[in-house]
């Protein structure tokens, strides 16, 4: 696909049919995190789950947040929108307490996740997949070792971000390029 077409077809898509995608698709999409512009010094670990029950355990802890009657942003079910595929980046992240550098390396850690994210979100696009990053369960899992542990994420690591993929049957229009989003200066 061409690439403008990858960037006005990418969206997120929040329905999902149970066709699995293939592994070599799959594959294709952690190959694109890899090949996605990152520095070197970072520990940082990919969890691919396709298990329905680490899955649930995942949308358990998530109804513990935003299914609460109080919850301050309510959310339901299904959080993984029904995806077979759900890839998890997780990292060390800086300790802030430790380190005076901390902070100023966890903003570099996150630049990195975004950009990890982003490949994959468009690896997927490209080869007709549909995609949406999630943050729900990621921070679901954040006090939940028994969760983590489940879904493969090393010891010591935490969830930084999340994105689900799979083939889905709706038909989700081109997106066009809104400038209010974000404003733009030139300095020539
Ligand atoms: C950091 C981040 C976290 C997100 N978390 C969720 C999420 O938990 N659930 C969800 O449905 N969408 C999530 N999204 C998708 C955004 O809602 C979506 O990107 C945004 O509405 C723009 O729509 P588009 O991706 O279709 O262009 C997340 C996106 C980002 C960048």
């Amino acid at each position: 696909m061409d690439f403008g077409k990858v960037l006005v077809k990418r969206v997120s898509a929040r329905k999902y049919n149970d066709r699995m995608p293939g592994d070599d698709e799959i594959q294709k999409v952690i190959d694109a995190a890899l090949l996605s512009p990152i520095v070197r010094w970072h520990k940082l670990h990919l969890s691919v789950v396709t298990g329905r029950n680490a899955m649930n355990m995942a949308e358990d802890a998530a109804d513990e947040i935003f299914a609460r009657p109080d919850a301050k942003i309510k959310m339901h079910r299904p959080y993984l929108y029904g995806a077979p595929v759900w890839i998890i980046l997780s990292g060390k992240k800086y300790d802030e307490a430790e380190n005076p550098q901390a902070a100023r390396m966890n903003e570099n850690l996150f630049w990195n996740v975004g950009s990890i994210i982003e490949n994959m979100e468009l690896q997927a696009t490209a080869l007709g997949l549909a995609s949406c990053g999630i943050n729900t369960t990621v921070v679901a899992m954040r006090d939940k070792p028994d969760v983590k542990k489940a879904l493969g994420i090393p010891e010591g690591y935490d969830a930084l971000a999340s994105v689900v993929i799979g083939y889905s049957d709706t038909e989700y229009p081109e997106r066009s390029v809104k400038p209010e989003l974000i404003p733009v200066s030139y300095v020539r």
